[in-house]
């Protein structure tokens, strides 16, 4: 594993409904102490999901307090069930979570920053927003939305940021042109987004097109959207006179490694690439969720990354399984 993950038990402490779909969890692990945490930084928390043991990665929201770690889940009927496991839960219940670490590094040292965020990817935003309004940096945050009652912590935001903060409300007109914003951007901009894999993809075509550096935009995704609906797929193990049903509710990758073939994995958010699988032949559609691959990876659909990426129909992959290996 790239990181070396340390659970530790936890108490939901409160919860609060910030929208009709999105709910606040205030959690707080033993022997906490509040002590600060990296920018962009998640917990794992286990979750059971028909009956099985799995984990779930949550941003934390906003900078470090005494009170305890911060997160917010959206109920989503189209997820892989932790959304509806996280809203089964009680104050008081008893939890088991991972501590804050970070894969959004933030370079310091830029001049001009730009923070995009689309629906519940504002979580990961808030404390970098805070982060840069201490530091008095130059910067934006664009916050795309439905509509503005979608949009969750304005109260936080609003006043922190004032015209730092622009909503993108779909509902009134005004959407985030990308090719726009990135064309108004200074040259050593450096843009963090969190926001839905079509969005992801979008801004990185948007990136590259206006001439910039990938490796200066940063992204997050919890590789839970894509671009087909969530639902059952079939795979083919090469060479092997195998099926296997993928459920909507459960990933390639847990699949394949419960019914014994093992396939290694390290960040399980389509970040890291290490999981990836060889596609041998397609019958359906594919969906690719990382936002490892490029574009260009993804055209050609050679391999597909198990943790996350899905299809629909039939695939056919290639795990260099060897019988004799189990
Ligand atoms: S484990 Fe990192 S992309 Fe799948």
């Amino acid at each position: 594993m790239r990181f070396i993950e340390s659970w530790t038990p936890a108490t939901l402490v409160a919860t609060r409904d910030l929208t009709p779909s999105i709910r606040e969890f205030l959690i707080k692990p033993e022997n906490f102490d509040g002590a600060a945490y990296p920018v962009g930084s998640h917990i794992n928390i286990a979750v059971t999901i028909d009956g099985r043991p799995e984990a779930r990665s949550y941003s934390l929201v906003g900078e470090a307090d005494r009170t305890g770690y911060r997160i917010a889940v959206r109920r989503a009927e189209d997820s892989r069930g932790g959304s509806q496991y996280m809203w089964s839960l009680a104050p008081g219940a008893r939890l088991t979570i991972t501590l804050p670490a970070s894969l959004l590094p933030i370079d310091w040292a830029r001049r001009h920053y730009c923070l995009i965020a689309a629906g519940i990817g504002i979580t990961p935003l808030i404390g970098a927003a805070q982060a840069l309004a201490r530091r008095d940096a130059d910067f934006t945050l664009h916050y795309a939305v439905t509509s503005r009652e979608q949009a969750v912590y304005l109260d936080v935001l609003a006043p922190l940021l004032n015209e730092r903060l622009i909503v993108h409300a779909g509902n009134e007109g005004r959407r985030l042109n990308l090719d726009d914003l990135f064309a108004s951007l200074p040259p050593d901009a450096l843009t963090l987004l969190c926001g839905p894999i079509r969005m992801l993809d979008a801004a990185r075509r948007a990136w590259t097109g206006a001439g910039r550096a990938l490796s200066d935009l940063r992204y997050e995704t919890f590789g839970s959207s894509g671009s087909l609906p969530t639902e059952g797929f079939r795979v083919r193990l090469a060479d092997q006179a195998i099926e296997i049903e993928i459920p909507r509710d459960r990933s390639l990758l847990d699949v394949l490694n419960g019914a014994g073939y093992e396939v290694i994995s390290d960040c399980r958010r389509g970040e890291c690439g290490v999981c990836a699988i060889d596609l041998v032949k397609i019958d359906g559609e594919l969906d690719h969720r990382d936002v490892f691959f490029s574009e260009q990876q993804k055209h050609a659909n050679e391999k597909i990354c198990a943790c996350v990426s899905r299809a629909r129909g039939t695939i056919t992959v290639d795990i260099l399984h060897r019988p004799d290996a189990l």
